[in-house]
């Protein structure tokens, strides 16, 4: 029988371990969440205790890599909530519509799909030359599939489906090449995207951002970890820089929600006025 204080106790170490060992930070990530997935990882790589897991995952670098891309939820789709979207093209093209040169900030874009989705909309509104989108993620697995574009073709019924639903009036398929069982995004999409491994935990400020997106990352934080990214996010951007979190994501207990005004609260968008 397991006992639950001693588990804890291993819990806590394997994440110390794990923040000496390899740099990576998970101690202020929500404990339920990141336990199930320390248990999956356990299970796939047949250890029975948190002991002998982080044993291995000290020792034997492919085992942490194999945590690493367990507890990152990569979970993600292009044009993801379409309202967003329609919100990004009715509330925000307007404003970067007036700026001469845009810089926008993917903060866990995972394997890239809201990336490309952003690329596609700023292409469509004439917009995209003058943007350079820095579209970052902690976990490098993630990113290179990000860097390659490459995507089930299974999924893009759904993803053109949502592109019609965020405003998106052209011929889907002219986005993508379609390959065996792929799609392959097309190349100009890429051109104005910087990719680089970038982790709100320990990383500082790289830039000063109009836009900044950070959608269903800060739901796996705890409150204290959530207001130190919220304290990152306002290092890099201006007053009237825009800031917008994913659908379950909120900024009304934040210590930093006075620093800005709701325009869309529906769409999760907040304009910096202070
Ligand atoms: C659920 S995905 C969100 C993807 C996309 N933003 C979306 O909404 O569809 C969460 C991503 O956050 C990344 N992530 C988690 N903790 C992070 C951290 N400390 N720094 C940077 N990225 C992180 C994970 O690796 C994962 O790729």
């Amino acid at each position: 029988m397991l006992n639950p204080k001693i588990e804890q106790i291993e819990f806590e170490l394997l994440l110390e371990g794990i923040y000496q060992a390899y740099g990576y930070d998970f101690r202020d990530y929500a404990p339920a969440s990141l336990r199930r997935r320390v248990q999956k990882s356990m299970d796939n790589l047949g250890v029975k205790t948190i002991s002998e897991f982080q044993d291995k995952i000290l020792h034997e670098k492919e085992s942490f890599v194999h945590f690493l891309n367990t507890v990152s939820i990569d979970v993600t789709a292009m044009f993801r909530d379409p309202d967003f979207f329609l919100a990004v093209r009715q509330k925000i093209v307007p404003i970067i519509r007036e700026l001469p040169s845009v810089r926008i900030w993917h903060a866990g874009c995972a394997t890239g799909e809201e990336v490309y989705a952003m690329a596609i909309l700023l292409q469509e509104e004439n917009l995209y030359n003058k943007v350079r989108i820095y579209a970052t993620d902690m976990n490098a697995v993630v990113l290179d599939k990000a860097k390659n574009g490459i995507y089930p073709l299974k999924n893009i019924q759904d993803c053109t489906a949502n592109y019609h639903k965020s405003g998106g009036s052209h011929e889907f398929s002219t986005y993508y090449t379609a390959k065996y069982n792929n799609v392959i995004m097309k190349p100009e999409l890429k051109k104005n995207i910087v990719w680089a491994q970038h982790n709100l935990v320990t990383d500082r400020s790289f830039h000063e951002f109009d836009l900044i997106l950070c959608r269903n990352v800060m739901i796996y934080f705890e409150r204290p970890l959530q207001e130190h990214v919220h304290q990152l996010f306002l290092d890099s951007m201006p007053i009237g820089g825009i800031l917008g979190l994913g659908k379950k994501e909120t900024m009304y207990s934040s210590a930093f929600r006075p620093n800005y005004m709701e325009m869309d609260g529906n769409a999760k968008l907040f304009r910096r006025v202070k």
